[in-house]
């Protein structure tokens, strides 16, 4: 199963991916992850991404696509994969086609997450992760069950990204519906959109993935849920 989920900058990609990767055993493939980690390494993608991020700007299309085309290219993603923030650009999405054409292989499709913009805002400004194990939390939608301590992996450390600050949060959601709104009537036209409310809470939106997902399964004979 390949699959995109579209959504604004704090809309939950990275929260239900990763309960999708878990559920459906096909990897979350995050551009946004990729590229903190290159930053973090210093490598020369992580050396020309590092300023654009702070701004909230997109990094550029070529740099990007080169990225995802290596990454989708190895043997772990064979069975499938989970696109969260990528494609952001049409031409980043004519690009992903283009390679997946080359492979013989198609999206399965392209779940579009409603969310308004004020309560993006109040997603991004919460959010921290551990910074071991990399687990998503907020300090109001998802607190650890025990204060300090992360629920996955016991570790104490915790960390908040560079560009979830006030000023950047806003350059991130004008970005957003500048250059990758978009998206929703390109992929709507090749009939491969399907749209869920985001602003229900973390389980809701869950559950209604995995029902897109599992009719998808249920259709094509795909990997169903475990
Ligand atoms: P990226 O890392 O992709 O960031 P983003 O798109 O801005 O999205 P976020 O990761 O901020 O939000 P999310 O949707 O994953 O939300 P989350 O699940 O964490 O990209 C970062 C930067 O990298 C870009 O600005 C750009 O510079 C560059 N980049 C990346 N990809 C690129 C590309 N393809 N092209 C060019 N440049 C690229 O949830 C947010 C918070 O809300 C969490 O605290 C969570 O607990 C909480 N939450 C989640 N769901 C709910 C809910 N239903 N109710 C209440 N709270 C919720
Ligand atoms: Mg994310």
């Amino acid at each position: 199963m390949r699959l995109i989920l579209l959504g604004p900058p704090g809309a939950g990609k990275g929260t239900q991916a990763t309960r999708l990767e878990d559920k459906f055993g096909i990897k979350q493939l995050s551009t946004g992850d990729m590229l903190r980690a290159a930053v973090a390494s210093g490598s020369e993608v992580g050396r020309q991404a590092k300023a654009v991020m702070e701004r909230g700007d997109l990094v550029s299309d070529d740099l990007v696509i080169g990225v995802i085309s290596d990454r989708i290219d190895q043997d772990d993603v064979a069975g499938g994969y989970i696109l969260d923030g990528f494609p952001r650009t049409v031409a980043q999405a004519e690009a992903l086609g283009a390679l997946l054409a080359k492979k013989g292989s198609r999206l399965d499709v392209v779940i579009e997450m409603q969310v308004d913009d004020a309560a993006l805002v109040d997603r991004i400004s919460g959010r921290f992760s551990c910074g071991k194990c990399g687990e998503g939390y907020h300090d109001r939608h998802k607190k650890p069950a025990k204060d300090g301590i992360c629920d996955k992996c016991g570790s104490t450390e915790f960390k908040r990204r560079a560009d979830d600050n006030a000023e950047t949060v806003a350059s991130r959601l004008k970005v957003y519906h500048e250059q990758t709104a978009p998206l929703i009537a390109y992929y709507r036209e090749q009939g491969l959109l399907r749209s869920i409310d985001g602003m229900a809470d973390i389980d809701m939106v869950t559950g209604a993935m995995v029902e897109i997902l599992e009719g998808i399964a249920a259709t094509s004979g795909k990997a169903a849920a475990k």
